[in-house]
């Protein structure tokens, strides 16, 4: 199985949340498993079967690769293919209560773009799919061929901050006349006859990130999520969260400031380097932001 996400921050996390022995975790998105690799890694050998880490993950595929990655761990990882938003009945269940670190890193991985299979990349052709689960629940192709005009507009507006996002909401509703969208490179297609090219940035980026929110109900699953993880932590215990764009991390900025029950530990969001976006082009829009329990 291949590894090949690059996991974003991982000094800035290593450093919030230095695993010790006895301590237990909670990762939501654990992914291919870097950020827990390297986590886990940081305790030394004979103590590190008294350090517990959940592993939640929402793409089994992925999941499947950090579970392979972790074995070496042993039973100290517990891995549950499941959506972090039931983040509490997933820690009931693995006996996971006042735990002392909880990561979330968010969105999609590298593989998600990589494979035109999962429908993700408005570069390359595959299905218009988008789901992070396939196991069920709408794709990408479900929405755009039976949403409203408004629905759609509202969408791209919202998730996407797509100006254009009425003029694109109507070419797809005169586009599925004739036919209903089923690969990426249609949609994709579709929407650059009405966006302009902006700079470097491909015109189908917002309207692909829209739908991406939208299908996997991103900002929905954060916010039901922050207060059960917030329960989750022992007083001391930190929440280290990773967003990729400006909707997700104002959800992130404004909870934490609000929650009396938490000390925000980085003032301002803390941003991948230039070296590493060097390296990482996946880091350059990365912001990690860390709170302490206080009671
Ligand atoms: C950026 S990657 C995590 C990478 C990981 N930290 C690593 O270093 O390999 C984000 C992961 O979150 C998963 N994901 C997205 N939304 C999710 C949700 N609501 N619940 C659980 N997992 C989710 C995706 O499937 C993806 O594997």
């Amino acid at each position: 199985m291949s590894t090949t996400h690059i996991p974003v921050l991982l000094q800035e996390v290593l450093t919030y949340l230095q695993p010790e022995p006895n301590q237990s975790f909670i990762d939501g998105t654990v992914g291919q498993g870097g950020h827990a690799e390297a986590l886990l890694e940081r305790v030394l050998p004979e103590v590190r079967q008294t350090v517990r880490y959940l592993a939640i993950d929402r793409d089994a595929s992925n999941l499947a690769v950090a579970k392979d990655r972790l074995s070496r761990f042993g039973a100290s990882v517990v891995s549950v293919h499941d959506r972090y938003a039931n983040v509490k009945a997933c820690a009931y269940a693995h006996h996971f209560t006042a735990v002392d670190g909880i990561l979330l890193d968010l969105g999609f991985s590298s593989i998600h773009v990589d494979d035109p299979s999962r429908g993700f990349s408005f570069r390359s052709d595959g299905p218009l799919d988008m789901r992070y689960d396939v196991s069920g629940g709408l794709t990408a192709a479900d929405i755009v061929n039976t949403w409203s005009e408004d629905e759609l507009a509202r969408a791209f507006r919202q998730y996407g901050e797509e100006t254009k996002a009425r003029d694109v909401a109507k070419a797809i509703i005169a586009r599925r006349k004739k036919r209903p969208f089923e690969r990426t490179l249609e949609l994709s297609e579709c929407v650059q006859k009405v966006v302009p090219k902006r700079g470097q940035i491909h015109p189908a980026t917002r309207v692909f990130q829209a739908l991406r929110i939208a299908v996997n109900d991103e900002l929905g699953e954060l916010t039901r999520a922050l207060p059960d993880l917030v329960d989750l932590l022992r007083p001391g215990g930190r929440l280290a969260i990773i967003t990729f764009h400006s909707l997700e991390d104002r959800i992130v900025k404004t909870f934490m400031k609000e929650r009396l029950d938490l000390r925000v530990l980085t003032r301002h969001a803390i941003k991948p380097s230039i070296m590493e976006v060097r390296e990482n082009p996946r880091a350059r829009s990365a912001k990690l932001r860390v709170a302490e329990k206080i009671s």
